[in-house]
């Protein structure tokens, strides 16, 4: 694992977004895991602004998305789908039909899981996946107790998370109680992870996912296990870091980095 601590959360944004756009750049038929949340908007817009500035190019480009809502129709305003429109896929040239997300409105969520997780496979794989990171340490939608050898499933959701994502409906109550989310083991899967936190409100679970134990109770904390994982923070999310001054070195040595340090 990397951990790079950028001063704010614009410079850790933007170093993400070029990350992928140079991986996008060397293989354009690139599948790339999506995440949602406010912490990505601020990506999204990063990558919409370098297609629209720098012709970047997501025509052959596929995606998978995290999770989704369970009961929600993909074109409910609240559904992570409606979220992947407004935010990147309206903003740039991919092609609709290589983008998915696993569809919580399915008569039958288990077939939905298993087909989605067979999409995967036969897209090859997962190459970058990017990530956020929950107040209660979920990655994707694996909350507290998630095996770390789990699979897209359906996962109720904890009250942490309600607390975090209910104000953005309408009516909190609206929020439905349970997601479909890849799982741990899923995850864990990809070719490589990138994951972006910001905020002070996240300093605390940052800390315990990267520094602390590997335990289900922090899924986070199971990407120690994963060969090729980068952690992208602000100053404030990396407030409770203990080890700074040592990935600060990594960072500004390795000749990896020379291009994104001005970042
Ligand atoms: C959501 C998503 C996660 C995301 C996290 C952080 O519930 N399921 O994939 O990383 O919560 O969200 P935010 O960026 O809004 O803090």
């Amino acid at each position: 694992m990397e951990i790079i601590i950028r001063p704010t959360s614009e410079s850790a944004a933007m170093l993400t977004a070029r990350l992928i756009a140079d991986a996008l750049r060397k293989k354009p038929g690139i599948t790339l895991g999506l995440a949602t949340g406010r912490t990505m908007e601020k990506l999204y817009a990063m990558l919409g602004e370098m297609h629209k500035n720098e012709g970047l190019d997501f025509s052959l480009c596929k995606t998978f998305n995290l999770d989704e809502y369970v009961g929600l129709k993909p074109t409910d305003p609240n559904s992570y789908r409606s979220y992947m429109n407004k935010h990147l896929f309206s903003h740039v040239n991919i092609d609709i039909r290589n983008t998915h997300l696993p569809n919580g409105y399915a008569g039958d969520l288990a077939f939905e899981c298993a087909e989605y997780e067979k999409e995967i496979v036969e897209c090859g794989g997962i190459d970058i996946q990017l990530l956020g990171i929950g107040r209660s340490g979920h990655i994707g939608f694996n909350e507290p107790l998630s095996s770390l050898a789990s699979r897209t499933r359906a996962k109720a959701l904890s009250p942490t998370t309600f607390a975090q994502n209910s104000p953005l409906f309408e009516n909190p109550n609206d929020m439905p109680k349970f997601a479909l989310t890849m799982g741990v083991g899923t995850i864990l899967e990809a070719k490589r992870i990138l994951m972006l936190v910001t905020g002070e409100e996240k300093a605390e679970i940052l800390a315990k996912s990267v520094e602390g134990p590997v335990t289900a109770m922090v899924s986070g904390s199971a990407l120690q296990l994963h060969p090729h994982c980068t952690v992208i923070v602000d100053e404030d999310a990396g407030k409770f870091l203990t080890e700074k001054p040592y990935y600060r070195w990594i960072f500004d040595n390795e000749p990896e980095w020379d291009a994104y340090r001005t970042l």
